[in-house]
């Protein structure tokens, strides 16, 4: 976790890092600080909190210089404080990380052996420690950083910078992410692109094991052993201004009514109605490949281990493979048995989630083909695999996970289709037909989007709830447990999603005039069975609030709270359904006054265990 911004140049910098932290506060936002370096002195100001705390300091006494860095923090070793944030001073030397020093405990241990006086608990300070001492030793700052990197194991992305090298910043990167932005006689290095977009557009993304020199006038990249490393620049096309909040309260409403033109540019280009297919350019495989695929394993966290297990639905039914569903953190608590004819998709909106990247690492000693699906283009996940399948959903702010949701369900079913196709269980009319019912989605999106009047009031009554449950069947099973998933993380009401056909093990016995059932009912081959669970809360005093279709006449003389969702064909209705509940988190959340966009305690990018 945690976000960085480094930059040399001609300009005066603190303004640029603060604009560029802002950016970055959703990787982390319990502390922040920045280091400036101005006639050979470097000062350095944190601030325990958000970042608006350390730019009111910086208001009040502002830091002059053309070369500085900047930090904001998700504390892993050491509580968030002042003492703890970044960047970290010993001696003449400053340094910023992101990622976790396994080896701390021993060389803090032997570093305070031999003198070295510590200030704060973090395992970053070791890494400032290291560099100052070997500096001595050392002809040039690059190689102060790179001896020191030599006893670290773990992961980081670190800024260095030393008050008697004005012209120079080291960057080093293993594990996190880490982008140099090439500006005209400026150059810049950031966690994530948007941080520097309103000044560059064109980057170079760093490789796990590489450092680099960056001054004014350039940037001289190589391994860790000195090897010159030559790496294409890239031209970002998306703009800042798409980074923001375009007069929406929050980046999570922003981002929940972006959702139809959001499918909408994941499906461009790729689906074709005459060919009743899907284009598989990234893919990574064949035809023939695709054809002898035994079995899928889709690995992921959170919002996205829900997307894979609708995508399971989808991929046995459509494409007939057996498919499993699996936990990235369990997957790699385990042994597990792996073929190198199954395809093992790892979705990842961020593409960094460490979980995730090692689980695909088992997966690869294993032999078996690696097909990402992710959102941000270049991230560590993809370029750890064989294939990506891009959603094309923009940046995604808000920590609640919303379009990024709704864009890999939509690369979930084009893969479906696709595999469905090559493996000839779908005919090509049939493969048509769903094609044209995916394309429908945007349009089915802003009709539910229309509700939000209605859902705003249900989520009044919501908001004084302690408790609430969640129920599907069938495709709507991992919507349910998505939208509880969504009220639990933003609103902190406490929430379980369960299969409808589960409520009579355990959470039955939960039932009373206090506790609202939302009860995800679209028109489907499920929905007498589901209304019958309706009427089984109904007899024991919940209140429900179901999600039903417009033309439900199953459920029409239950009197429940409804919201109406259009009809729709069974196979697209998890990216309809979801819609509503995602209304109803945000909105209970906004009643409540909590903060939506970085909710306590989480952290939009996982990259530590
Ligand atoms: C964090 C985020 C969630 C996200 C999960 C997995 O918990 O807060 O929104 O679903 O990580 O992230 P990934 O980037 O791998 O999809």
């Amino acid at each position: 976790m945690c976000g960085i911004v480094c930059y040399v140049g001609h300009q005066e910098c603190s303004g640029i890092i603060m604009d560029g932290l802002s950016r970055l506060e959703y990787r982390g936002y319990d502390s922040a600080g920045i280091a400036v370096l101005h006639e050979g002195n470097i000062a350095v100001a944190r601030q325990e909190g958000k970042l608006s705390g350390l730019v009111t300091r910086l208001n009040e006494s502002p830091l002059p210089g053309k070369m500085g860095m900047g930090h904001t923090r998700w504390a892993t070793h050491g509580r968030p404080s002042e003492n703890n944030a970044h960047p970290h001073r010993v001696g003449s030397v400053v340094v910023v990380h992101n990622g976790i020093i396994e080896n701390h405990l021993e060389l803090r241990a032997e570093l305070e052996r031999e003198g070295a006086q510590f200030s704060s608990e973090t395992d970053t300070e070791i890494l400032a420690h290291l560099v100052s001492q070997t500096l001595s030793k050392e002809a040039s700052l690059k190689d102060a950083v790179k001896r020191s990197l030599e006893r670290i194991q773990g992961s980081y992305a670190i800024v260095v910078m030393n008050e008697s090298s004005p012209d120079e910043l080291i960057v080093a990167k293993n594990a996190s992410p880490l982008v140099i932005g090439m500006g005209e006689n400026e150059m810049f290095a950031a966690s994530d692109v948007p941080a520097i977009l309103k000044y560059t557009r064109d980057v170079m993304f760093m490789e796990d094991g590489e450092m680099a020199r960056i001054s004014q006038s350039g940037v001289e990249l190589t391994k860790l052993d000195g090897t010159k490393v030559n790496r294409e620049v890239k031209r970002i096309t998306w703009s800042h201004i798409q980074a923001e909040k375009e007069g929406y309260k929050h980046f999570m409403l922003k981002e929940i009514h972006q959702q139809p033109t959001v499918i909408a540019d994941t499906l461009r280009g790729r689906v074709s109605i005459e060919g009743s297919g899907v284009a598989t350019e990234l893919m990574g495989f064949d035809d023939a490949t695709a054809r002898r695929i035994r079995r899928i394993v889709l690995i992921a966290c959170g919002t996205s281990y829900h997307a894979a297990l609708v995508g399971k639905y989808w991929l046995e039914k459509l494409a007939q493979v057996p498919t499993e569903v699996e936990l990235a953190s369990e997957y790699r608590a385990r042994d597990p048995l792996i073929d190198p004819n199954d395809l093992v998709i790892p979705i990842s909106q961020s593409g960094e989630t460490l979980d995730t990247m090692e689980a695909i690492k088992i997966a690869k000693a294993g032999a078996a083909r690696i097909l990402a699906i992710t959102n941000v283009v270049d991230s560590a996940i993809p370029r750890a695999s064989d294939g990506t399948l891009y959603t094309h959903a923009g940046p995604e702010i808000g920590v609640a996970s919303t379009k990024c949701f709704t864009a890999q369900l939509a690369a979930l079913y084009m893969l479906a289709v696709h595999l469905g196709r090559r493996r000839l269980t779908l005919t090509k009319d049939r493969a048509r037909e769903l094609l044209e019912n995916l394309l429908r989605v945007p349009t089915l999106m802003n009709e539910v989007l229309k509700q939000e009047d209605r859902i705003k009031q249900i989520a009044q009554d919501m908001a004084n709830s302690r408790d609430a449950l969640f129920l599907g069947r069938g495709l709507s099973y991992p919507i349910a447990l998505e939208g509880a998933l969504k009220l639990k993380e933003i609103s902190y009401i406490h929430a379980e999603g369960y299969a409808a056909g589960e409520m009579k093990h355990g959470p039955i016995a939960l039932i009373d005039e206090n506790m609202t059932v939302v009860v995800v009912m679209p028109n489907d081959d499920s929905l007498k069975r589901i209304v019958g669970n309706v009427q089984e809360v109904m007899a024991r005093g919940g209140k429900v609030v179901g999600i039903v279709s417009e033309s439900d006449v199953e459920s029409a003389s239950i009197e429940m709270e409804r919201i109406i969702i259009p009809d729709c064909a069974p196979e697209i209705s998890p990216l309809i359904s979801v819609l509503p509940l995602q209304l109803l988190s945000y909105h209970v959340a906004d009643f409540k006054g909590t903060d939506v966009d970085q909710p306590r305690n989480l952290a939009k990018t996982v990259t530590v265990e």
